[in-house]
């Protein structure tokens, strides 16, 4: 299945409730929520309290991208705040075995990001504790950045890995994710697909469903 992942962070912060309800009646099945803390990238974004205060108004699948170092600091709270899926990066991670371990303890989906230049045979030994591994096609830290194309490779080599074990790990891609890019990363093997600008800016209900009619397309609907 073919998933839509709407990134708040492009959304417009000062009517969250209403855009979120939008993008939800719209289609969106995931609500990407990206944590950052001005550490592991360069900006801040926005953290526990926004979490919790907008579980209440969705039913949408709470999946947040821990740009953070060291989040094993805050699974526990990010889990109280009604994640569904906790998503930390490889690279700030030291010992990414115990913090996988640790997401799944919380009972919450475990996936782990990869920036543009990390390969994807980093994670050969923990894929199978995955249940999604993002694959991130901008330098994480912010919204509007343009696609990088190697990226594309790095979705094909990854879903080859996953496929070679008879796993059923989720591929998400993230960064200048658009309607007309989105049917290349398909054909590459990736199924969860995160989109900021290209959802918020301008109508999001019509910018959900022109991500949707090109799923459909590919789902043969
Ligand atoms: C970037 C974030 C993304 C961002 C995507 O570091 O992880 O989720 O919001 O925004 P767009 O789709 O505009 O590239
Ligand atoms: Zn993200």
């Amino acid at each position: 299945m073919l998933i839509l992942a709407p990134s708040l962070l492009s959304a417009d912060f000062k009517c969250l409730g209403s855009q979120i309800e939008t993008i939800e009646k719209a289609g969106a099945k995931y609500l990407h929520l990206d944590v950052m803390d001005g550490a592991f990238v360069p900006s801040i974004s926005f953290g526990m309290p926004v979490l919790k205060s907008i579980r209440n108004c969705t039913d949408m699948i709470f999946d947040v991208h821990m740009m953070v170092e060291e989040p094993d600091r805050y699974i526990h709270d990010i889990k109280d705040c009604g994640a569904d899926l906790i998503c930390v990066h490889q690279e700030a991670c030291v010992h990414l075995d115990r913090t996988v371990n640790k997401i799944k303890e919380a009972g919450v989906k475990a996936a782990v990001a990869l920036n543009p230049a990390t390969p994807v045979s980093s994670l050969e030994y923990i894929l199978p504790s995955l249940d999604m591994v993002l694959v991130m096609s901008v330098n994480p830290g912010f919204g509007g950045q343009k696609f990088i194309p190697y990226t594309v490779e790095k979705v094909r080599n990854l879903r080859h890995m996953i496929q070679e074990r008879g796993l059923s790990t989720d591929i998400q891609v993230d960064g200048g994710v658009t309607a007309d890019n989105v049917g290349t990363l398909i054909e590459a093997g990736a199924n969860i697909f995160v989109a900021g600008s290209a959802v918020f800016k301008g109508d999001p209900a019509v910018n959900v469903q022109a991500f949707l009619d090109v799923f459909h397309r590919y789902e043969g609907k």
